[in-house]
């Protein structure tokens, strides 16, 4: 496959322009990261993000091919960027009697919520059946089914898989429930860029969402903040047609072509040897957790979440027995230890894992669970625009949550702004660490 962004941008480099064009460092290789030459802007021949007609156009296209995508947009924003996007693309797009409301599985990042608040989005959670962990929302296709046949109809529903833990769901049951209402699905797939290559795909693009947006930079070999926006096949014209500008409201007008170009690459290695690594780390990672006691990770196969209890420890004290031996996790909270493996890990650094985890030694625990929501007080964007004051989270029940009180990673809020806070959110934050929040004064 061509690579036509770093085609460019490698030629542009060897000719060695007197550059006399943003950005600053002027493409001289002594600005001390040694890849400024390949830093470049909206030359002419670079084309143009918000407008694409060359290189970049290009390349989405050779992404959209490899993803079956009626359009594949790339974006320097992360999925941050393309949540928002998606958001108001399905605002603006509604169906017929729709308004702001969005039904919404209670674990969504952050960037969902700036993003209702921004466009005036009012979200309606759905629940888990049972009390889950803070990262997780497992919901069936009924309880989906019933909250549509309430109320107002909804401008979309919107689900995140995989999650923090690596939990997923049976999106194809979600979409058809959504679909039989007139509804779109969009999903926040920003830890799945990869499940397209999976035998068969596990892709929510396969499993009948609308729109999704994936954090290329999370599981493949991209520079942080390469995400893809998809719009599905199937999905409606106006999205793909007003994506772009969907995008650009919420997106820096000079987005970095270090992550184009990587986003390029990608596209390349997906169509040579990028699946067949994918699977065989999804096979390696199935053999630490067979070495390690436990299941196999199922529906995200690239990360492993490890029960600390099972070690007699916490998540923070399994990551410091890895960090004495030089590995580090990627999240790790008072149950939980998460390990993402890049596709390009060789099989020395499974073997590293399991030389270095502790004895097991399993001790009871109840993991915590993300308390039922607290009753809306204001609309998410009421709260967010309102002026705040920050207070010891200990001494913020009964207050309204300004932000959203969320430990990074994994983003997901124990309390959503315009929430009146509950006493056990408030004991939750404690467990997370999370000392301040900010409320509305
Ligand atoms: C579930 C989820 N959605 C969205 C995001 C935002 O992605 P990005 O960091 O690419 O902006 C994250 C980031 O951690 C995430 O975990």
């Amino acid at each position: 496959m061509n690579t036509p962004i770093r085609r460019f941008a490698g030629l542009y480099r060897d000719a060695d322009p007197l550059r006399l064009h943003m950005p600053g460092h002027g493409g001289l290789t002594d600005g001390g990261l040694g890849c400024e030459a390949l830093d470049i802007t909206e030359v002419q021949g670079a084309d143009d993000l918000s407008c694409p007609g060359g290189v970049i156009l290009e390349s989405e296209n050779n992404t959209s091919a490899l993803y079956g995508s009626r359009h594949t947009f790339y974006s320097a924003g992360g999925s941050s960027q393309c949540v928002k996007a998606m958001l108001y693309l399905a605002y603006t797009h509604r169906p017929e009697g729709a308004g702001r409301r969005i039904i919404a599985a209670r674990n969504a990042h952050k960037s969902f919520l700036h993003g209702c608040a921004l466009l005036g989005l009012e979200p309606d959670w759905l629940l888990p059946g049972s009390e889950s962990p803070l990262c997780s929302c497992p919901v069936g296709p009924e309880a989906l089914s019933g909250l549509l046949s309430t109320g107002e109809k909804p401008c979309a529903v919107y689900i995140t898989l995989p999650d923090y833990l690596g939990g997923t769901q049976d999106t194809a049951a979600l979409a058809g429930v959504c679909h039989a209402h007139g509804v779109p699905l969009l999903v926040d797939n920003a830890h799945g860029a990869y499940l397209k290559f999976l035998s068969p795909s596990r892709h929510p693009l396969d499993l009948g969402a609308d729109m999704c947006c994936d954090s290329a930079h999370k599981t493949l070999p991209v520079l942080t903040g390469g995400a893809y926006l998809h719009v599905a096949r199937g999905a409606m014209a106006p999205y793909e047609a007003s994506a772009r500008q969907a995008l650009a409201v919420f997106g820096s007008s000079s987005p970095s072509y270090l992550i184009l170009q990587s986003l390029d690459l990608c596209a390349a290695w997906l169509d040579g040897e990028g699946p067949e690594l994918i699977r065989q780390t999804a096979r390696r990672a199935a053999q630490l957790a067979r070495g390690l006691g436990l299941p196999e990770p199922a529906g995200d196969p690239l990360k492993l979440a490890i029960p600390a209890s099972d070690y007699g420890l916490t998540g923070a004290g399994l990551a410091r027995c890895l960090r004495a031996s030089g590995i580090e996790p990627e999240y790790a909270d008072p149950d939980w230890l998460v390990l993402m493996f890049s596709p390009l890990l060789g099989p020395e650094a499974f073997e590293r894992i399991l030389g270095a985890m502790p004895q097991r030694r399993p001790i009871p625990r109840r993991p915590l669970t993300l308390p039922p929501p607290g009753r809306m007080a204001l609309t998410p964007r009421e709260a967010l625009l309102s002026p705040r004051e920050r207070v010891r989270a200990a001494e913020a029940v009964g207050r309204v949550m300004a932000t959203a009180a969320v430990t990074c990673p994994p983003a997901v809020p124990i309390a959503v702004m315009g929430e009146l806070i509950s006493a056990r959110q408030a004991e939750l934050m404690a467990a997370y660490g999370i000392e301040y929040v900010d409320v509305v004064r």
